[in-house]
Order: C-alpha cells, then structure tokens, then sequence
C-alpha cells in the first residue's frame, strides 16, 4: 500500500468514525470496452474525499441497443484466509432500466444510483447521447452490518447474448467503526 492510500485511509477511519458505523474506500474504478465498434467515448474517474470515494463516468454509444444482460461478481479478501465470493448474478439489465424487476433489493439499488444520473436510462439504450453519472457514492447506512473489514473486488459485465460490450470492476475496502 502507498504513503498516500494508507493516510488516506487513516484520515478516513479517523473522519469516519465520528459519523458513520462503515467507510466505503473505492481506490479503483474501470470500465473497459470489449466492443471497439459501438463506444463512441467513455471514461470512469474515482475522486477521493475525506471519507469517501465519488464515482464518476460518461458513456457514448452509436447505435440503439436492447437485450442487454449484466452479470456480476463480488469477493472479498481477508488473507490469509481465501477469498470468498459474496454472490455471483445475472440480470437483464433493460428489465431493471424498464422498471419491470419486482425484486425489492435491485430496486433499491436503482434507486440509489439513478439520481447520480443525468436521466433515467431505459432500452433500448439512445446513441449519441451521454449518460453521465456524478459523483455517486454507497451510502454507508444502505449496507448491512454483515460484512467485516475487508477488500472487495465489484465486477460487472455488459452483455448482449453472449457477446461482450464492456466490462467494469471496483476494488475497494469495507471498514467498519470500532
Ligand atoms: C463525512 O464527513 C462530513 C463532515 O466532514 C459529514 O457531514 C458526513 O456525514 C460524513 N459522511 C460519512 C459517510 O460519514
Ligand atoms: C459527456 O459528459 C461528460 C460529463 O459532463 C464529459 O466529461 C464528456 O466530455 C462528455 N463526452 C462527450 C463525448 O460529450
């Protein structure tokens, strides 16, 4: 760990433990394109402020696109010990943008994130417009206690049947208050 991650994280304990039963450190942020063709532009920047990590990133694509699926991963780390997945999913993607996903939790989580955008996506996806996310950030007090202090590596994948678009992963640590 560098000088700067580590105080960074000491800063944000210390800040957080004050406030907040958890902190939420993101120190990496991707969205990788697979499929060459249909990004126009796009970009993923994480921004570190006292103790929390913002989210920011706009694409561009050129072409509608529908049928879209995003399956997910999530492990934590704790070594020694082995890494441990937390859950691996698969989800139609327009159906959660379309409103039509009844599941309680993945509304949430829509919810959530939907407001750091700049309008709420829905299929088929437009091009030549930028969706944009802002500063988003895991509101701390939406977790569960469950987790302990760990790493956490977040991958997503976009797909259409099973051809790749673009894939994204968010490495971070989960530390909880004392
Ligand atoms: C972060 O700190 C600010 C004050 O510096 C506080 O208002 C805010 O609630 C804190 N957020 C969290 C997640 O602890
Ligand atoms: C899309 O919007 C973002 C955020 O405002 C901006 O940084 C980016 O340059 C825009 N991209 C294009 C291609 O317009």
């Amino acid at each position: 760990m560098s000088f700067r991650k580590l105080s960074l994280l000491v800063f944000s304990s210390l800040i957080n433990c004050f406030f907040s039963a958890h902190v939420v450190l993101v120190d990496r942020f991707t969205f990788i394109v697979d499929d060459h063709d249909l990004f126009l532009s796009q970009s993923a920047v994480v921004e570190q402020e006292s103790n929390r990590s913002y989210l920011s990133g706009h694409i561009m694509i050129n072409r509608l696109v529908n049928d879209l699926t995003l399956v997910s991963t999530m492990d934590i780390m704790r070594p020694p010990r082995p890494d441990m997945r937390l859950y691996t999913v698969k989800l139609n993607f327009c159906s959660i943008l379309n409103n039509a996903y009844k599941n309680k939790f993945i509304r949430m989580l829509y919810n959530n994130y939907a407001e750091f955008l700049n309008t709420k996506p829905k299929c088929p996806l437009k091009p030549n417009f930028n969706y944009t996310l802002t500063r988003a950030y895991v509101d701390e007090d939406m977790l569960p206690d469950l987790l302990p202090d760990c790493t956490f590596r977040m991958k997503i994948s976009f797909q259409q049947k099973s051809k790749l678009f673009a894939h994204m992963q968010i490495d971070g640590r989960w530390l909880t208050k004392r």
